[in-house]
C-alpha cells in the first residue's frame, strides 16, 4: 500500500484498509522503539508543525518523531508568524511545501475555522497535510486511542461499547473535535458507541451524520444520551472529557456559566462501578484532574491514559513514515 503523498486531515478520508495499515506501522514501529532498534525512514526530511493552539503531547510526539525517523521538525507559531499579518493559506502551503516535506498543523479552537484553514492549505502544498487538531477531527489522537483500545481488547471490537461523555471543566472550553473524531472512528471499527452530554452540548451536525452511517454500514449502535450514567452502563470503555458550546467559542463567560450546571458530570469511582468490571478508563490529556475525573479514577486500575498518550508517539510516526 502506498499513501506517500495523502494528506490526512480527516480519519474519514482514509479507507478501512489504510487505518489498519496505520495502525500496523504504528505498532511495528513501537516494538523498534521499545528494542532500541533505529527506524531511520524520513533521512533528511523536514516537517513543519504549524501550531495555532498550544499543546504537550501532539508537538513533542511528533518532534521526537521525526528525529527517530531521521528527519527533523521545524516548529511554527503561528502568532510569531507572518500568518499573524494575515498571509493566505494559499502563500504557506506553497512555499512550506517548497522547503520541505510535509506540514502539520493544529488550528482547533474556532468553530467553522481550522479544518478550513487546512484543506486550503492542502489544495496548495505539494506535500502531505496532516491534522494536528482542527475543529473538527483529532485523527492522530484518535488513531492512538483505537490502538490503546485494541492493545488491551484485542482486534475484534465487536459486542464491546465505547461511552463518550461530556465532563465538566473550568479550565478553558476545550475542542470538540476529540469526541467528534471518536464517534466517527470507533464506529468503523466494530464498537458501540454511546455518546452523552448535556443538552447545550451537541456535537457539530456533519460528524453526527458520518457516525451514523458509519455505524450503520458497520452493524454497531449509535445511541445519544444526556445521562453520563446510562452511557456508562455497561460500557467496556469510558471516554468521559470536557468540550465547549459550538456556538460560544468567542464568549467563555457565558459558556462557563452555563457549565456550572453540570458540576456533577464528573468520573468518579462510584461511576466507574457502572461500567463493566474491568472497563478501562480514557482521556487524551490535559484532564481537569477534579473536575473532569478524580485522581482516584485517572490514577486508578482502569486507567490507560498515560499508555494512550505514549501511543501518540507511535502513530505520529507511522502517520509520517507513510505519507512524507
Ligand atoms: N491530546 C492532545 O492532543 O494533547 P496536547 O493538547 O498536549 O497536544
Amino acid at each position: 500500500m502506498n499513501l506517500k503523498g495523502k494528506n490526512y486531515i480527516s480519519t474519514q478520508d482514509w479507507r478501512d484498509e489504510e487505518i489498519e495499515y496505520a495502525l500496523k506501522t504504528a505498532a511495528d514501529l513501537k516494538y523498534k522503539f521499545k528494542m532500541g532498534i533505529p527506524t531511520r525512514l524520513l533521512p533528511d526530511k523536514t516537517i513543519f508543525l504549524l501550531f495555532f493552539d498550544k499543546s504537550t503531547r501532539t508537538r513533542n510526539s511528533f518532534e521526537a518523531g521525526i528525529t527517530q525517523l531521521g528527519g527533523h521538525a521545524h516548529f511554527i507559531d503561528s502568532s510569531t508568524s507572518q500568518i499573524a499579518h494575515g498571509e493566505s493559506p494559499k502563500d504557506t502551503g506553497i512555499i512550506l511545501s517548497s522547503y520541505g516535506h510535509g506540514i502539520a498543523i493544529r488550528h482547533d479552537l474556532v468553530p467553522g475555522e481550522g479544518n478550513r484553514y487546512m484543506r486550503e492549505i492542502s489544495a496548495w502544498a505539494d506535500k502531505p497535510v496532516i491534522n494536528m487538531q482542527c475543529d473538527v477531527d483529532h485523527p492522530c489522537q484518535t488513531l492512538a486511542d483505537l490502538m490503546t483500545i485494541r492493545e488491551k481488547f484485542g482486534a475484534d471490537l465487536r459486542g464491546r461499547k465505547i461511552a463518550v461523555s461530556w465532563a465538566y471543566a473550568p479550565s478553558y472550553a476545550k475542542p470538540m473535535s476529540v469526541p467528534q473524531g471518536l464517534i466517527m472512528l470507533m464506529t468503523r471499527f466494530g464498537l458501540d458507541v454511546t455518546l452523552a452530554h448535556p443538552p447545550e452540548y451537541t456535537l457539530m451536525e456533519e460528524p453526527l451524520r458520518l457516525a451514523q452511517e458509519n455505524a450503520r454500514k458497520a452493524g454497531v449502535k449509535f445511541n445519544i444520551t444526556d445521562s453520563m450514567d446510562a452511557a456508562f452502563a455497561d460500557a467496556d470503555i469510558v471516554y468521559p472529557k470536557s468540550w465547549g458550546i459550538e456556538s460560544l467559542f468567542q464568549n467563555p463567560d457565558e459558556a462557563l456559566a452555563i457549565a456550572q450546571k453540570y458540576k456533577h458530570w464528573i468520573c468518579n469511582e462510584d461511576r466507574m462501578k457502572v461500567a463493566k468490571k474491568e472497563a478501562i478508563y480514557m482521556h487524551c490529556l490535559p484532564a481537569d484532574r477534579g473536575h473532569e475525573v478524580t485522581d482516584a479514577v485517572i490514577d486508578g486500575p482502569h486507567s490507560v491514559v498515560y499508555r494512550e498518550a505514549e501511543n501518540r508517539l507511535h502513530t505520529a510516526k507511522a502517520i509520517m513514515a507513510l505519507v512524507m
